[in-house]
């Protein structure tokens, strides 16, 4: 199949899910206000590859964050995604196999991973619900 629907309605804030889109995994995590905070107060041109959060979110919706869970580096699948995995130093995500840290944008902070986790093609076709592809 080649889209991928999530209610994201089910995810409470601070928590995230993993499912599948095109036979790899697909991160969705809603940010809490500290999260949103966080990413918003980085200075962007600090950045390896500079974004916002808004860059990254739709609009009305920068508390939904939809990401390919794969590390830009060598692909590696990387922690944070489920309740007690770790979340790195930047409170995003964690590669464990060479140490990626991505902050609550998912954007990469530290680590060998050149860009970061990609924001997939999505859209909202309803208030709660995404559909990836
Ligand atoms: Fe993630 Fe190398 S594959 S840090």
């Amino acid at each position: 199949e080649s889209t991928t629907e999530v209610d994201v309605s089910a995810i409470e804030p601070g928590q995230s899910i993993k499912a599948v889109f095109r036979k790899q995994p697909l991160f969705v995590r809603r940010l809490t206000a500290k999260e949103i905070a966080a990413a918003n107060a980085v200075d962007v041109s600090s950045l390896r590859d500079p974004q916002t959060l808004q860059e990254r979110t739709k609009e009305g919706h920068e508390d939904v964050l939809v990401t390919m869970g794969v590390c830009t580096h060598l692909g590696c699948v990387p922690l944070g995604a489920a309740e007690g995995e770790n979340k790195g130093e930047f409170g995003g995500y964690f590669c464990p196999c060479h140490g990626s840290h991505y902050d609550t944008a998912a954007r990469i902070r530290k680590g060998p991973a050149p860009t970061n986790l990609e924001v997939p093609e999505y859209e909202f076709t309803s208030d709660t619900v995404i559909r990836v592809g």
